[in-house]
């Protein structure tokens, strides 16, 4: 019965696999751009960078297997931290004019919240 059991382990996993979205490439992060044309621009000018290069230690935009842990945190923890700085995050993420609703928005979008 025990091994049975165990037998379905690897099974469930493929299933669980299936079910979350795949890691993105940098190339296809780098090609997500937010719908709102004044929220592209802001993000062009300074996350995107970062936030699209592997090499950055920055979680891709977009890629749900590095942003889902993040986002767990709660929105308020996340706007903090992108204002304030996070380890090699620099604070403000290197917007000038970013205001608040905009750094919110730009989160949204990168952790691929859209709702
Ligand atoms: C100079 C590079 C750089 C730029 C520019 C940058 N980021 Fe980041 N960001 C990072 C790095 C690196 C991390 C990962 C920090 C860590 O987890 O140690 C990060 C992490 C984050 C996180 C997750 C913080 C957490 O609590 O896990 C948020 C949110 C974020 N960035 C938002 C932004 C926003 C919004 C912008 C644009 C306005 C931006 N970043 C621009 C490098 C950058």
């Amino acid at each position: 019965m025990r091994d049975r059991r165990l037998a379905l382990v690897p099974a469930l996993l493929a299933l669980g696999a299936c079910q979350s979205a795949p890691p993105l490439t940098p190339a296809q992060s780098a090609a997500r751009h937010p719908a709102d044309a004044r929220l592209a621009t802001l993000y062009d000018r300074s996350c995107r960078a970062c936030h699209t290069s592997a090499d950055s230690g920055a979680p891709l935009s977009g890629d749900r297997t590095q942003w889902d842990a993040r986002w767990a945190k709660g929105q308020a923890v996340l706007l903090q931290n992108a204002v304030a700085g996070y380890n090699r995050m620099p604070a403000g993420g290197q917007c000038a004019t970013c205001t608040a609703d905009d750094y919110a928005a730009l989160i949204r979008f990168m952790a691929d919240r859209t709702d």
